[in-house]
């Protein structure tokens, strides 16, 4: 499990890092907290994800979901918490229009705290374990629906104008979003059928 995050953590984070630091140029105190929260949302996103993976194929990687969950939610705590110290004008221009937040930047807020409240169900559940609270697993799948609608929010304007990417590498929204569907299919149309 821990070998996993460190490799999820580290190739998102080099990524991150020849994208933002070098492709874009984008170097300082503040900017090195900007590239490193990319690697960690982008780590805390699919940790969720791989939790919509059926228990057979998570026993065949010696995973186990709680542990995918929680680690997740680690990860999206140290994003949102980095997020709250760098969030301005000049790091995110986009989110804001006369140094006020705009809608763009509401909605991505938004969407990111409802998809935490909904993730903090499940992780309510699993550390209560009673038998009561089985339902609040659900409410999970609904997170990261929102949460896929939370990263598109952000970077879908930029997705279709690939000359603008730094060394022709795709935006990390897109890539998740990608990596998002690719799941939810795999899950849909090939694993159920093998069960
Ligand atoms: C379950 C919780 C969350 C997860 C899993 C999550 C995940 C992500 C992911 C995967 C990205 C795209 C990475 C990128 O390209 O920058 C992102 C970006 C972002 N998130 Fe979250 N997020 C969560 C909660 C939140 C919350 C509560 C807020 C606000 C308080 C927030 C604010 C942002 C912002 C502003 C960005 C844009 C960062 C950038 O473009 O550099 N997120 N998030």
């Amino acid at each position: 499990m821990k070998k996993l995050i460190s490799v999820l953590f580290f190739s998102f984070y080099g990524y991150a890092i020849i994208r933002y630091h070098f492709g874009k140029e984008l170097i300082g105190f503040t900017e090195t907290f900007f590239v490193l929260n990319k690697a960690l949302a982008w780590t805390a996103g699919t940790l969720f994800l791989l939790t919509l993976f059926p228990q057979y194929q998570l026993d065949k990687f010696n995973l186990k979901r709680r542990q995918l969950g929680t680690s997740g939610y680690c990860f999206a705590l140290v994003h949102i918490l980095l997020i709250l110290l760098i969030l301005n004008p000049d790091l995110y221009p986009k989110f804001y229009s006369d140094s006020e937040l705009n809608n763009d930047g509401y909605t991505t807020i938004f969407l990111g705290i409802s998809s935490l409240l909904l993730f903090s169900l499940p992780l309510y559940a699993s550390l209560q374990k009673r038998e009561t609270l089985q339902h609040l697993y659900r409410f999970g799948r609904f997170g990261i629906y929102l949460n896929i609608l939370h990263v598109t929010s952000i970077g879908a304007k930029g997705w279709f104008i690939p000359t603008n990417w730094p060394y022709f590498m795709p935006p990390i929204t897109l890539i998740f979003v990608a990596q998002a569907a690719l799941i939810i299919l795999i899950n849909k149309f090939v694993l159920k059928k093998n069960k």
